[in-house]
């Protein structure tokens, strides 16, 4: 990249931090396929489980959008759950009850390695865990990353941030001290609802170099044609951020007076809504609300004509779920919404038309 007087703003760095990194006139990155290279080369590739020229790129793109931190890729969010798991080997992790439940499958499962849950107020120490997830799956909850450090180190833990639903177009837990930050790359970073992919973004550069050679041997790196897709999906999170946060307000606006109760943190009665202004640029894309029942609950996806009855998130179309289909530990009555980039009018019509036909049965 040029140097620049100025330092860069997230979206221009999302366009930009990869210039450079490979020699070729292409404006668009190319794919590149090949899972070896010829020996000598300049650029001292020499087999992709390693790195290949793409991988560079996304993780140059995805560290700047953090703020300068080092980020390595991984097939899935989970595999970068996984992979800071086994790295970290934490005798303790501290995560809050709820939030992803498949966050707490991925620490379980490593329960016969000696890796216990605790919960998250509870005691750590030096080589502990602390694992945020803010905002919280699907509620939206918000925690205090500034604080949850200052906790951590103080006990010579680390503290790692899920900021899946945020996307660092709204938050930075490296600055507010988070020691790494994970995200799925499969939901906002890609934004098209067509790759799996997860990141560590490590905010000490050694943790990034120990990471990275770990995954080598793990193995669980992100294919090429993902990598390609999320690196075309992330030039554009800002904008698509931006307008499914506001999207997302509308439609939490027009839900409030009509269901029994909307979680967004936009709203004047959402616990934690100061914090999450401070913390965060933005209320987020993502939204869960309450009707009177679960009945009503289960027939509100099948009665929209908009938004696609689905799980996952961070697509440019809408997505609606009743949380309980994939979490047991759901509110029975509660549906989750991932604001697209449909147009806003659009969607309320439809959850107009929807609610109106739950009601009349
Ligand atoms: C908050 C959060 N973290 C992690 C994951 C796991 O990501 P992946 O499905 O890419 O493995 C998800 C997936 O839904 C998620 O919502």
């Amino acid at each position: 990249m040029r140097r620049m007087a100025d330092p860069l703003r997230p979206e221009t760095l999302a366009l930009h931090a990869d210039a450079g990194l490979e020699a070729s006139a292409d404006v668009a990155p190319p794919i590149h396929l090949s899972t070896t290279f010829d020996a000598d080369n300049p650029e001292r590739l020499v087999y992709s489980r390693d790195d290949q020229p793409t991988r560079r790129r996304l993780e140059a793109v995805l560290g700047a959008l953090e703020g300068g931190g080092a980020a390595v890729v991984y097939a899935s969010g989970l595999a970068a759950v996984t992979a800071a798991l086994l790295h970290l080997q934490p005798r303790r992790v501290a995560l809050a009850r709820g939030g992803y439940h498949g966050t707490h499958a991925a620490i379980d499962a490593l329960a016969r390695l000696g890796v216990e849950k605790v919960p998250l107020d509870a005691p750590v120490g030096k080589g502990d865990l602390v694992w945020l997830e803010t905002p919280r799956n699907p509620t939206c909850e918000v925690q205090d990353v500034a604080a949850h450090a200052a906790r951590a180190h103080a006990a010579g833990a680390l503290l790692v941030v899920d900021g899946t639903f945020a996307t660092p177009a709204l938050q930075q837990p490296l600055a507010l001290g988070a020691d790494l930050v994970m995200h799925s790359l499969t939901k906002f970073l890609s934004g098209h609802s067509d790759a799996l992919g997860g990141v560590l973004v490590a905010r000490d550069p050694a943790l990034g170099d120990a990471l990275r050679r770990a995954r080598t041997v793990g193995g669980a790196v992100l294919g090429a044609l993902e990598t390609w897709l999320v690196l075309r999906g992330v030039r554009t999170l800002g904008v698509r951020v931006r307008a499914q946060t506001a999207t997302a307000t509308r439609l939490a606006e027009f839900l409030a007076p009509r269901v029994a109760r909307v979680w967004h943190p936009s709203r004047p009665d959402f616990p934690g809504r100061e914090l999450a202004a401070r913390q965060m640029r933005g209320p987020g894309p993502m939204l869960a609300f309450e009707l009177g029942s679960e009945a009503e609950a289960r027939a509100l996806p099948g009665k929209l004509r908009l938004f696609r009855d689905a799980t996952s998130l961070g697509g440019v179309e809408s997505l609606v779920e009743w949380r309980r289909k994939v979490d047991p530990e759901a509110p029975a009555a509660l549906l989750r919404v991932s604001a697209g980039l449909e147009d806003p009018d659009d969607l309320v019509a439809d959850l107009e038309q929807g609610l109106r036909a739950v009601a009349a049965g």
